[in-house]
């Protein structure tokens, strides 16, 4: 597997908030950073300072649904264990599960995601992970990039051991998709494809599994496979599959 140099191979704990400012990292800073950016998962900040979520307010920290928690229930167990491991994050947003990839120990997460989607995505997911290396004392080897991800094969990102996309894969056209799902192919072993068969009934069919499997099939993974569980019970509903199965598509 080529590694390609990283400029952002962190080596030292960064205390500077952002560049070009010498305001160093506080508690205090880090809330009035919070008030710069919407937020779409709740992304926790250490000592009782949690940026809430505007896309989704009611979610409850630990849902299976969105953030780290998504990924502890439904991703991580699909993947090949991280310690080592040079991962692509597609649609990366705020960076909160591309950071937890690094804390689980891959060696390198990139993250990918475009303003078009996400609006100062970048700016914010550099302020998530400066904060929380700040707060941790530690270092996390993930860089972002801007990118539309239809443009990816015209990045040379270098080569994974997996690449994902969780809930974001379907919001561009079905030419696109593929073109995604084949560039995928071409570096790395393992696709991993979240869906979501509840909600987005805008985007049709390019959510669902049926369709993303035959995608996947059809563009470098003749080997796909799902994984759809049972979700979280519910005091007095009948027991429900998960609403935001994976799909994975196997190179080999
Ligand atoms: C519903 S959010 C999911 C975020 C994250 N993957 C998760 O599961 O928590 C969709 C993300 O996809 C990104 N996105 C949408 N279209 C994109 C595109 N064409 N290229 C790159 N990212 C895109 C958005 O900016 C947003 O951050």
């Amino acid at each position: 597997m080529s590694i390609p140099t990283s400029s952002s191979r962190a080596t030292t704990i960064e205390l500077d908030s952002r560049e070009g400012s010498d305001e160093p990292f506080s508690d205090d800073l880090i809330r009035r950073r919070i008030k710069e950016y919407k937020w779409f998962v709740h992304t926790n900040f250490g000592n009782g300072i949690v940026a809430r979520s505007d896309s989704w307010p009611d979610q409850p920290e630990d849902s299976w649904h969105a953030g780290a928690s998504k990924f502890d229930f439904i991703v991580r167990r699909n993947l090949p264990d991280l310690q080592g491991k040079r991962i692509l994050e597609i649609g990366c947003n705020a960076g909160v599960i591309s950071i937890h990839m690094a804390r689980l120990g891959a060696a390198e997460v990139v993250g990918v995601d475009c303003d078009r989607g996400w609006s100062k995505w970048k700016e914010q997911a550099e302020f998530v992970k400066a904060a929380l290396e700040w707060r941790c004392k530690a270092t996390y080897n993930v860089r972002y990039v801007e990118c539309d991800m239809g443009d990816l094969p015209s990045l040379d990102l270098g080569e994974f051991d997996a690449v994902i996309a969780l809930n974001c894969l379907y919001y561009v056209d079905e030419t696109t998709m593929a073109r995604v799902t084949r560039h995928a192919a071409a570096v790395a072993p393992l696709f991993l494809v979240q869906s979501n068969v509840g909600d987005h009934p805008g985007l049709r069919h390019r959510t669902n599994v049926a369709f993303l499997q035959k995608l996947l099939e059809s563009n470098g993974f003749p080997r796909v496979t799902v994984d759809q569980p049972w979700d979280k019970p519910r005091r007095g509903f009948l027991p429900r599959r998960y609403t935001r199965p994976v799909i994975l598509g196997h190179r080999g």
